[in-house]
């Protein structure tokens, strides 16, 4: 059986040689992945500093890859604006942070980039009924917001299946934290399609090799008999 979609690699910049970020982004580029991931936090809403518009910018500038903005941040109604005006093609905000979800995807979605909503992992799928069908994906943490290269939470992957399961055809479902070959193929099992890899890409000896790796394990998570995701 085919995925519903195909599944798509976001490298994580976070676990990236900062020091030579146009050459880690080219690399990636090479090694086909699908979309780079950016982890925006802000020292509140996630326990970490990371980097902020004007660094998107620089990176807007130098890749062609769709820009997926993961906004850990206490106020993404703020900054989204300026997240897209620096070239991010899609802005994930987490449920957590806001009481008036509908207005945000709206205004995220009058700025004319893809529309996500992320959920920390205590975080239950119907926190998200509201807004489900409006969003073009929906991301689970697999960790806790915050840092690279942390273990991968097992419970949250019957969470991926139920979400799966609430999803369209047309909208993806990202998973987030501690993803390696082994753990993609629960995820893509469980529905999962866009794989947000940090450290397995960046600290591995050779990037684009796990790259593949990643796709190859991907393939065998879709192929299990009786656990192909949900058409
Ligand atoms: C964690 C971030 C992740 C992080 C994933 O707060 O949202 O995107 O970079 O890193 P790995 O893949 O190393 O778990
Ligand atoms: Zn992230």
């Amino acid at each position: 059986m085919s995925p519903r979609k195909p599944i798509r690699i976001a490298p994580s910049l976070l676990s990236a040689d900062f020091a030579r970020l146009g050459e880690q982004i080219r690399m990636v580029e090479e090694a086909r992945a699908d979309l780079l991931h950016l982890d925006i936090m802000d020292g509140h809403f996630a326990p970490n500093l990371s980097f902020g518009v004007p660094v998107v910018k620089s990176i807007a500038r130098c890749t062609k890859l769709l820009l997926d903005a993961h906004l850990m941040i206490t106020d993404p109604g703020r900054y989204a604006p300026k997240f897209a005006e620096a070239g991010a093609g899609g802005i994930t905000f987490h449920i957590e942070t806001t009481e008036q979800p509908r207005e945000l995807v709206r205004q995220i979605r009058d700025l004319g980039v893809q529309v996500g909503v992320a959920l920390n992992p205590d975080t239950p799928a119907d926190a998200i009924d509201d807004i489900i069908a409006d969003v073009d994906l929906v991301l689970v943490m697999t960790v806790w917001p915050g840092f690279g290269g942390q273990r991968f939470m097992d419970e949250c992957v019957k969470k991926i299946e139920t979400i799966s399961g609430r999803l369209s055809k047309t909208q993806w479902l990202e998973v987030d934290g501690g993803i390696n070959p082994e753990t993609t193929r629960r995820v893509v099992s469980a529905g999962a399609d866009t794989l947000v890899a940090g450290s397995a890409v960046f600290h591995a000896e050779d990037p684009p090799s796990m790259i593949a790796a990643l796709r190859r394990a991907a393939a065998e998570g879709i192929g299990r008999p009786g656990m192909e995701p949900k058409l």
